[in-house]
């Protein structure tokens, strides 16, 4: 049970924008069934998503026709899952949760990943504001034996990484990769690197939130040879967990292209400032 302030905000006396509960998840997963091509992954997270009540729906008329979720991975603000009813796109409702979203996040800096080939999104979020900060590929692996000369870094300062990425990925939300972030990725043993001379290749590693079975992989800077050595000691350490598959991220910018990733979608993570206090 969410025991936070309940926001709600009104539009009109039909529509509103409030906080899910159990009872809207049938209607939302109806809705989202044929949401890409693939179909959705929203009735993998519904749950999840609940319990932090930061999931909200929008309703008009007292039907549910949007959802979405916001969450605050290491203080910072992270929108996603933004959904309208296909029979209600085109309508202004997605402009509304996205300034419901700023209402409720009030202050810092607000991201969000989009794919890049999915335009009314892309649009959608360049109307309200966000700008481009990062282009991340997203690339598949599978788990496998395999020998590396990488390992784990408990310590490992930001001048030796060549090209470091602005940010890095953890389940799908990218975040800040700044001197502070890193110190804690290196301390928490999730940090992957590999030497030459005195310059570092680094990727980082997590498990999926979402799906226990999913090994997830950042590049965020270094050598093509040592970016091998990462996705060799990455598919060893994914088979040892007992992953199924390995997802891998490399930044646009640094043309990764080994022979042993599945190569697949691009991805923008988009950033807005909302500076200190949003005026309600
Ligand atoms: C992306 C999505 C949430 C947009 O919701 P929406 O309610 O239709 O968006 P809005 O009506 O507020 O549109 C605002 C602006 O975004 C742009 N836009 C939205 N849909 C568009 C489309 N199909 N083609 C081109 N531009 C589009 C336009 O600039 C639009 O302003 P305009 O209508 O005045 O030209 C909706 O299309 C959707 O649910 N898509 C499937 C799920 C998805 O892709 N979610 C986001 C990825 S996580």
């Amino acid at each position: 049970m969410c025991d936070k302030v309940r926001y709600q905000i009104g539009y009109g006396n039909a529509m509103e924008i409030r906080m899910a509960t159990m009872k809207d998840k049938e209607t939302v997963l109806g809705f989202c069934r044929h949401t890409f091509s693939w179909g959705d992954y929203i009735g993998d997270v519904w749950d999840r998503w609940l319990v932090s009540c930061n999931l909200y729906v929008l309703e008009e008329d007292g039907a549910i026709i949007g959802a979405y979720h916001i969450a605050f991975p290491e203080n910072e603000s992270w929108i996603e899952g933004m959904r309208v009813h296909p029979r209600h796109r085109r309508r202004g409702l997605g402009t509304k949760m996205m300034s419901h979203a700023e209402s409720v996040i009030k202050k810092g800096r607000i991201r969000l990943v989009v794919e890049s080939e999915n335009r009314p999104s892309i649009n959608l979020v360049k109307f309200v504001g966000y700008e481009l900060e990062e282009e991340w590929r997203l690339f598949l692996m599978s788990p496998e034996r395999q020998a590396s000369s990488a390992s784990v870094a408990h310590a490992l300062s930001r001048d030796v990484i060549p090209d470091l990425t602005l940010t890095y990925q953890d389940s799908w939300r990218w975040q800040p990769l700044d001197t502070m972030a890193l110190e804690k990725l290196s301390r928490g043993g999730r940090v992957l690197a590999f030497m030459e001379g005195s310059r570092a290749s680094v990727g980082i590693w997590n498990r999926s939130e979402d799906f226990p079975m999913t090994f997830q992989l950042g590049l965020v800077g270094g050598t093509a040879k040592g970016f091998d050595e990462i996705l060799k000691l990455a598919k060893n350490m994914a088979y040892s967990m007992g992953c199924e598959r390995i997802q891998v991220f490399a930044a646009e910018k640094t043309m990764v292209d080994s022979p042993l990733l599945e190569k697949r979608s691009l991805f923008y993570v988009m950033k807005k400032d909302l500076g200190k206090i949003y005026n309600l």
